[in-house]
């Protein structure tokens, strides 16, 4: 990574600049519904859709609310539900890699939507990476 881009992700990681660069909640609604959006489109991504209920709205809420969280924003998943620990919430669904890379595909697809810079969106992207494969919990 150029030093320039090392600078950059610095920026980033301070404070709550994420979730301000990503217009706070609603940019973090706007995600998580593209996201859930593309889920629902794309072939590759049927198995994981399965996985959910079969109406998205509080899965779209959920993943919003815990965005806003992940981003150094607000604590808005646990306002609303209470803690969360990621590996045991998805401890019952069976995720091996081909299920956690369509996760990331529609995660690519959904950042590919957001009004935000390049740079940016490869730092989500980039850092979705680590909760997703602590997630995944068999080959
Ligand atoms: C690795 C691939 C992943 C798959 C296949 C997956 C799949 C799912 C499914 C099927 C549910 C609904 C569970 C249910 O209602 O029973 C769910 C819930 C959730 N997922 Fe994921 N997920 C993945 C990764 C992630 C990642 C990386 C994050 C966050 C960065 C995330 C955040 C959430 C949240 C916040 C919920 C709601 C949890 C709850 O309140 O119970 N997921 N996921």
């Amino acid at each position: 990574m150029s030093e320039e881009l090392e600078k950059l992700f610095e920026y980033y990681r301070q404070g709550d600049n994420q979730y301000q660069i990503a217009g706070g909640e609603k940019g973090c609604y706007k995600l998580a519904n593209d996201f859930y959006d593309v889920m629902e489109k794309l072939p590759e991504s049927r198995k994981i859709l399965f996985m959910h209920p079969g109406d998205l709205t509080e899965s779209r809420e959920k993943l919003a609310r815990f965005l806003a969280g992940y981003m150094n924003g607000p604590e808005l998943y646990e306002q609303k539900y209470g803690p969360l620990a990621l590996g045991p919430a998805h401890s019952h669904l069976a995720i091996g890699s081909a299920e956690k890379d369509a996760w990331l595909l529609c995660m690519e697809k959904a950042l590919e939507m957001q009004d935000w810079s390049e740079e940016f969106k490869a730092f989500m992207l980039m850092r979705l990476q680590t909760p997703a494969s602590r997630i995944q919990n068999r080959p």
